[in-house]
């Protein structure tokens, strides 16, 4: 596999087979990915990796807080507090193209609401990785780390794994810190749901679009 054909395979990924997923193989992902670039060679990212009886007390502690109405109050905003086009219609198509694949009715906020819970479940997947920056580094770090994830990810396609990136995994930054006993100023960045696909399941059976190069990119040579 070339990167190029990783790059497009990648996608992310929502429902997962029970298939647990062997440590060595999640060693041998992060000992590739560690090769990132940083700025100042700085490799800002610390990463745990979360399965079994640790997975499952995290997930329902998160979940029992979303429950009971009490937002998340993430480390960082990730998104803007206002959305403005184009970003706001390639959102919209992005939930829509979700519950189209699932059959789930615009109306339908129960099942849809359903389908939102299975965020702090890491969909079902055997692992969930939680990324973590020390807050005393600054802005510049988080582009390290998005190189760094997309790294991780990369990988997994080619160890034959699936993966999905998951702000909504940070939504809860304090019971992920104090269940894995780790400082306030480790920065929860993002969560993400690793393990096999379940390639026969309707949520994984769609892919996002993009747009061409043209839109985005002006050439000038003069
Ligand atoms: C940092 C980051 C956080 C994300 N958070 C979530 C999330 O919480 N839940 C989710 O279902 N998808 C999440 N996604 C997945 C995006 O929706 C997805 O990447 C996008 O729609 C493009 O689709 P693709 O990954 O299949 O190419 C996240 C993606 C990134 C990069």
């Amino acid at each position: 596999m070339n990167v190029r054909e990783a790059l497009l395979a990648r996608k992310s990924v929502r429902a997962f087979l029970e298939r647990p997923v062997a440590r060595e193989i999640i060693e041998r992902i992060l000992d590739a990915a560690r090769h990132a670039p940083s700025g100042a060679n700085t490799q800002p990212w610390q990463v745990a990796v979360v399965a079994g009886h640790a997975k499952a007390r995290i997930e329902a502690r998160m979940l029992a807080e979303f429950r009971a109405g009490r937002r998340g109050r993430p480390d960082y905003p990730y998104y803007p507090a206002e959305w403005r086009s184009p970003y706001r219609e390639r959102r919209f198509d992005c939930g829509m193209q979700l519950y189209e694949a699932l059959g789930i009715a615009r109306d339908d906020k129960a099942t849809r609401l359903a389908q939102w819970e299975r965020n702090y479940r890491a969909f079902g997947a055997p692992v969930a990785m939680f990324f973590f920056l020390d807050r005393r580094l600054a802005q510049g770090s988080l582009l390290d780390y998005g190189m760094f994830l997309q790294s991780v990810m990369l990988m997994a396609v080619e160890e034959g794994l699936a993966t999905c990136p998951q702000a909504a995994l940070a939504e809860y930054p304090d019971i992920v810190r104090e269940e894995l006993g780790l400082a306030d100023e480790m920065m929860l960045v993002c969560g993400m749901a690793l393990g096999y696909e379940d390639a026969g399941h309707p949520v994984n059976g769609y892919r996002t679009p993009r747009e061409p190069v043209s839109a985005f990119t002006r050439f000038i040579d003069e």
